[in-house]
């Protein structure tokens, strides 16, 4: 039995693409792996974020090629966003550190461009709002599932670059709880046999209390 192929265009190029296939596999099949950004193929690492356009009229939108399955009209353009410098995180990091890492925070003129642009559907302005008022916990829970593909900082006229403060607070935040834990060494051993004995939504539970906290609950 053949497959059934649909026609997909990338950057304006037509090239067949089997059913059911995601855009990766079809521009691996189609010998253009080039074309689109390529990490985890797994839809963890953000590489490969396309921008979609439908022929039947419906709205595209931001898509990791590697989860997204084809479609026949789809058109893809692949997003030319580099990455960014890494800047060294701080334990225990006030606003004052966050506005020195990143002078552009104050900048933000709340277009809603970014979170219109996540493919992670994470409400990134009002994390870049929540982070203006040192709300750092919550912004370290919005940017859980931010894939750090870029998009957020591409499209911002001013250069605000939201999910590289969010990375840079989660690891901030993760680097004191990590040397509160390096000062007792009972405490990490006591830490690890509790991870290995109990069930998930409890840890869930307890690992949101500690990063609240700061403190490991008896
Ligand atoms: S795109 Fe930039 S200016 Fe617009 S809301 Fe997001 S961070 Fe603010
Ligand atoms: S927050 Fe920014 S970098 Fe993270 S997934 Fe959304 S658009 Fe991509
Ligand atoms: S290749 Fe990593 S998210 Fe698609």
């Amino acid at each position: 039995m053949t497959e059934k192929t649909v026609e997909i265009k990338i950057s304006g190029k037509t090239i067949q693409a089997k059913v059911g296939e995601t855009l990766v596999h079809a521009l691996w099949a189609a010998g253009m792996a080039e074309s689109v950004k390529t990490g985890c193929a797994g839809g963890v690492c953000g590489a490969c974020t396309v921008t979609l356009r439908y022929s039947d009229g419906r709205q595209g939108g931001t898509e990791l090629a590697c989860m997204k399955p084809v479609e026949a009209g789809m058109e893809i353009f692949p997003c030319p966003v580099e990455a960014d410098e890494p800047v060294m995180p701080v334990a225990q990091p006030e606003l004052s550190h966050l506005k020195l890492a990143f002078p552009t925070l104050d900048r933000c003129t709340k277009c809603g461009s970014c979170t219109t642009a996540c493919p992670m559907s994470i409400p990134v302005m009002d994390s870049v709002l929540r982070m203006q008022k040192g709300e750092f916990q919550a912004v370290a829970e919005d940017f859980t599932t931010c894939i750090h593909c870029g998009l957020c900082r591409f499209v911002c006229e001013d250069k605000v670059k939201p999910h590289n403060m969010g990375l840079w607070l989660r690891r901030s935040l993760g680097m004191s709880r990590e040397m509160a834990i390096e000062k007792n060494e009972d405490l990490a051993e006591q830490e690890w046999q509790y991870l290995l004995a109990t069930n998930r939504e409890v840890r869930l539970e307890r690992a949101r209390q500690f990063r609240q906290s700061g403190r490991v609950e008896p």
